[in-house]
C-alpha cells in the first residue's frame, strides 16, 4: 500500500528515490512522484502509471523524497500523485496510510485560508505542518505537532524547504531508515529500496520520528524526545531482489521454494527432532494450552486453515484459523490458555497486526510466522519464527505460503509433542517427510513444461472450480486465489463435497474443474466427485500422486506430484495451483507481479 523512499546526503538522491521506488513498485503502481531540493525551492516530478516504466531524468540533487501511490483517497491522476505540498510550496509530504479525520481538519484548515489542490487525505499533512511553522517552531516540533493531530494510520516523509530537513515519522504504517556510514541517509517503507546502499537498518516504532542528515538518523518521539534505537545488520541482498532471468518474480519466487523452504527448515531440524529454540519457552508450556488460533489475511489465512488441520490432527486441541480481519470485530474465546498463532509475509498487513494486540489483550500468548525480520508483527509478538524466504517481490505470495506452511508443520509437531500427543516415531516420520521437501519440490518443478501446456488449453475460460478435501481444501482455496488475482478468471474453491450441494449447477462443457486427488484419506471419495463432474461435461485437471493410471484415464489433464505424508503433501500440492495460474496469466498478458487493484503489503484496514 503505497511506498515511500527518501534519501539524504548522495549527490544523486533523486535517482536513488527512483530506483528505490522501482523496487518497492509491488506496494502500489498507480502513479509516482518526486520531490527534491535545488537550492531555496522544492522541485517536484509527478506521473500517472507505472514508476518501472519511468525513465525520468532527474536534475541532480542531495535530498530527495519519493512516492508510488496504491490509491485510497482521490482518483488515480496527476494531481492526487505524491508529493503534496503546503500553500507555499516549500514543504512537501509522502505518506502511506489513511489519515481517518482529514474531511474535518481540512475544513477548519481551509476557514484559515489554506487552498487545497488534490483530492487526497495526504495534503491535510503538508497544510497542518504550514500552520503549525506559523508559530515560529522548528521543522521538528511543527512536524510532531501536526502527527499528533492526525487520526489513522501513517508513515510519513516530509521535506522542508528552509531548512533542507527530511523528517519520517509512523504511526500503523511501516517505515525503516538506513545510514551507509559514509555520509547517506535512507528512509523506505520495506528494506529492499536501499539494500544496494547499506544493510545499516532501524525500524521505527509507532509513535517515532526520525530526522535524517548529518550522516545518521536521529530518533525522536513527536514530542521531540530523543529514543535510543539499536541499527540491525539486513540479511537478504540485492541480488535477492532482483529477478536473475526469470520473466517476472512470481515465477522466480516460485522455483525458489525448494531452496527457500529448506532455509525454513536450517538450523531448526537435527537428526530426528526439531529445535525451535526462538519459541522454546512456549513449547516448554505446551501442555497449559487449550485453544489455538491461526490468523491471517488471504494467503496466509489458509496457510491458517492448512495449520488448523495439522494442529488438530495432531495436537487434539480445538483449533481455529480466523481471518484476521473479522477477529476483532466478534468477541472470540480467546485467553490466557490460547496459543494464537499470526501468520504474515510482511509483517505489516494491518488487520493481522490489529489481530496480534486483539489476542494479546486477551491475554493470549502470540507466536507470529513472519518473513520480514523486523516488522512490526514481528516486534509486537509474543515470540517470532522468521521463516527466512528471503524479499517475496510478486505481488501474489507464493515461496511465503510454502514456507509458512513448512514453519506451520515444524511448530505443530513440536508443540505436540511437547504436549505429549505424538511420541518419538511419529516426529522421527514426519521429520522425515519434512526433510525430503525440498527434493519433491524440484521433482514438482520439473513439470511446469506439461503445466504451461494445460494453461494454454484453459487460458480462454471465464470461470474455473478447484475442489479439494481435508487438508487439501485450502490448497484449492489458495489455488482459486492466485488464478484469480492475477489471470482475472472468475474462481472458487469449496470442499469437493459440497460441489453437490449447490455449485454443481455451475458445471459445463466450458468449466474446468481443479481436483486436489491425491491418495489421501479422502481419496476414494474424490474419484466419485470426479465423476459427478465428467458425466456434466465438465472438465478435469487433476493433481495426482505419480504413477495414479488409474485417475489418469478419468481425467482430462493430469499434473503428477510426488507423494508425501499426508499432513505435509499440502506444501508440494500448492506449487502446480501456482504455477497453472502463473501460466495462465502469462499467456492473457497480463501483468503478473503488478496484477490490477492489488498492493502486496496491506497497510490500511
Ligand atoms: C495473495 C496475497 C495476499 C496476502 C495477504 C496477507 O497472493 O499475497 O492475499 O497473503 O495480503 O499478506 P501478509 O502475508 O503480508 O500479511
Amino acid at each position: 500500500m503505497c511506498g515511500i523512499v527518501a534519501c539524504v546526503g548522495d549527490s544523486n538522491a533523486p535517482g536513488v528515490v527512483l530506483e528505490g521506488l522501482k523496487r518497492l513498485e509491488y506496494r502500489g503502481y498507480d502513479s509516482w512522484g518526486i520531490a527534491s531540493l535545488h537550492g531555496n525551492s522544492i522541485s517536484i516530478s509527478k506521473k500517472v502509471g507505472r514508476i518501472s516504466e519511468a525513465a525520468a531524468a532527474l536534475p541532480a540533487a542531495s535530498v530527495s523524497i519519493g512516492h508510488t501511490r496504491w490509491a485510497t483517497h482521490g482518483g488515480v491522476t496527476e494531481c492526487n500523485a505524491h508529493p503534496h505540498t503546503d500553500c507555499s510550496g516549500g514543504i512537501a509530504i509522502v505518506h502511506n496510510g489513511i489519515i481517518e479525520n482529514y474531511s474535518a481538519l481540512k475544513k477548519s484548515l481551509e476557514l484559515k485560508g489554506h487552498i487545497f489542490k488534490s483530492e487526497t487525505d495526504t495534503e491535510v499533512i503538508a497544510h497542518l505542518i504550514e500552520e503549525e511553522k506559523k508559530k515560529g517552531v522548528s521543522f521538528a516540533r511543527a512536524v510532531g505537532d501536526s502527527l499528533r493531530c492526525l487520526e489513522g494510520s501513517f508513515a510519513i516523509a516530509a521535506l522542508d524547504c528552509a531548512s533542507g530537513a527530511v523528517i519520517g515519522a509512523r504511526k500503523n504504517s511501516p517505515l525503516v531508515a538506513a545510514f551507509d556510514g559514509n555520509g547517506k541517509c535512507f528512509l523506505a517503507s520495506d528494506v529492499t529500496a536501499f539494500l544496494q546502499h547499506t544493510k545499516k537498518a532501524v525500524f521505527l516504532d509507532d509513535g517515532e520520528m526520525v530526522s535524517l542528515g548529518n550522516g545518521r538518523p536521529v530518533f525522536t518521539d513527536f514530542s521531540l524526545r530523543e529514543i535510543k534505537k539499536t541499527p540491525v545488520e539486513i540479511s537478504w541482498s540485492s541480488e535477492q531482489a532482483e529477478k536473475m532471468g526469470h520473466k517476472h518474480f512470481m515465477l522466480k519466487e516460485i522455483f525458489e521454494q525448494p531452496e527457500k523452504i529448506a532455509a525454513t527448515m536450517q538450523n531448526r531440524l537435527s537428526g530426528g527432532s526439531i529445535t525451535l529454540k526462538e519459541i522454546a519457552p512456549v513449547l516448554r508450556k505446551a501442555k497449559q494450552f487449550d485453544r489455538v488460533v491461526l490468523l491471517g489475511c488471504g494467503t496466509a489465512y489458509y496457510a491458517g486453515m492448512v495449520g488448523e488441520y495439522v494442529f488438530e490432527e495432531l495436537c487434539g486441541l480445538p483449533v481455529q484459523a480466523e481471518y484476521a480481519s473479522e477477529f476483532r470485530y466478534r468477541k472470540p474465546a480467546v485467553g490466557k490458555k490460547t496459543l494464537a498463532i499470526a501468520i504474515s509475509q510482511s509483517g505489516e498487513t494491518a488487520d493481522t497486526l490489529a489481530a496480534v494486540r486483539e489476542a494479546k489483550a486477551r491475554g493470549a500468548t502470540v507466536v507470529s510466522i513472519v518473513n520480514v525480520v523486523g516488522s512490526a508483527i514481528a516486534r509486537e509478538s509474543d515470540f517470532v519464527f522468521y521463516i527466512n524466504a528471503g524479499p517475496e517481490i510478486g505481488v501474489a505470495s507464493t515461496k511465503a505460503f510454502t514456507c509458512q506452511l513448512t514453519a506451520l508443520a515444524m511448530l505443530a509437531v513440536s508443540f505436540a509433542a511437547e504436549s505429549g500427543k505424538i511420541g518419538e516415531a511419529a516426529v522421527k516420520e514426519l521429520v522425515g517427510g519434512l526433510r525430503m521437501l525440498p527434493q519433491q519440490l524440484e521433482a514438482v518443478l520439473q513439470e511446469s513444461g506439461r503445466i504451461k501446456e494445460i494453461a494454454k488449453r484453459y487460458s480462454d475460460r471465464r470461470n474455473a472450480l478447484f475442489l479439494g478435501r481435508g487438508v487439501n481444501y485450502p490448497i484449492a482455496m489458495e489455488g482459486a486465489l492466485k488464478l484469480k488475482e492475477i489471470s482475472y478468471i472468475h474462481a472458487e474453491a469449496m470442499p469437493a463435497a459440497e460441489m453437490k450441494h449447490g455449485p454443481i449447477a455451475l458445471i459445463d462443457k466450458q468449466m474446468p474443474v481443479v481436483f486436489i486427488a491425491v491418495k489421501d484419506r479422502s481419496y476414494e471419495k474424490i474419484l466419485g466427485n470426479i465423476e459427478e463432474v465428467k458425466a456434466r461435461g465438465g472438465k478435469v485437471i487433476a493433481i495426482a500422486n505419480s504413477g495414479d493410471s488409474h485417475l489418469q484415464q478419468k481425467a482430462d489433464e493430469i499434473i503428477f506430484v510426488p507423494k508425501a505424508h499426508e499432513l505435509l503433501q499440502p506444501i508440494i500440492n500448492a506449487v502446480p495451483m501456482q504455477l497453472l495460474a502463473y501460466y495462465i496469466a502469462d499467456i492473457r498478458g497480463c501483468d503478473v507481479d503488478k496484477p490490477r487493484n492489488l498492493a502486496k503489503s496491506v497497510t490500511v484496514e
